[in-house]
């Protein structure tokens, strides 16, 4: 066990925690994105963030990646944290504003609106995707390719993947997917994959993940959900 200071009192940590499973642990809220139970912490959404240090050495780190170190001085709701929070939730909020996840997230900051130009339903690279289906599913089925504006999470030379199960994890716990299925009952039904465990696009869909192009171009799920009313 470690001991450090925590939002000015001196908690005692494991060894192998990181910031975020000590806050949690005392019970301290912390938002999190690409932070998932179960899947390795990633740190691309830096919405954990946290302050460490005191004075001019002060930063913030995320505390999904950040080890607990003996004798650290952590702070998570300063003024600094709040505002880098709400800075990036309102990035997501312009790539992806329809997703209920990030509206979520925005709720609780208290962001009600978005200066920057907002595009729609778009990734926000997360990552989970990515990782949900290398290290629960055990395909690996897609990854990030390229950086910066050209970077992209997709398959292999961008071809149907072979060790593609179909099994729609990805679809499950993206963010932005979500939005973008209603639902087979839903008036609006673009894509309603995401919320079956065997989606019924991918023998049809080409490129076999919704996110890859327009969520529903295959119609098969409003097919699908107009046989079954
Ligand atoms: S939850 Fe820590 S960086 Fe996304």
């Amino acid at each position: 066990m470690l001991t450090l200071r925590l939002n000015g009192v001196d908690v005692r940590a494991e060894e192998w925690w990181s910031l975020l499973e000590t806050a949690r642990f005392y019970g301290i809220e912390i938002p999190t994105l690409c932070y998932k139970d179960g899947l390795s912490p990633w740190g691309g959404c830096r919405l954990c963030v946290v302050e460490i240090g005191e004075g001019e050495n002060s930063r913030l780190v995320s505390s999904c990646t950040y080890p607990a170190t003996e004798g650290l001085v952590v702070r998570t709701h300063t003024r600094r944290v709040i505002a880098a929070r709400k800075m990036m939730v309102e990035l997501l909020l312009s790539t992806c504003p329809s997703s209920k996840t990030i509206q979520d997230l925005a709720s609780a900051l208290g962001v009600q609106r978005v200066r920057f130009k907002v595009d729609h339903e778009d990734c926000v690279y997360c990552g989970l995707c990515v990782r949900m289906c290398a290290e629960q599913m055990n395909a690996k089925a897609i990854g990030f390719v390229n950086r910066g504006g050209k970077l992209q999470i997709t398959t292999p030379f961008d071809r149907q993947s072979d060790v593609c199960r179909h099994c729609g994890a990805c679809m499950y716990i993206c963010p932005a997917c979500q939005l973008r299925c209603q639902g087979p009952e839903a008036a609006n039904v673009v894509c309603g994959s995401c919320l079956s465990p065997e989606p019924t696009c991918t023998e049809f869909y080409q490129d076999q993940m919704c996110y890859m192009g327009a969520a529903g171009g295959c119609g098969t799920c409003i097919r699908e959900a107009k046989k079954a009313v």
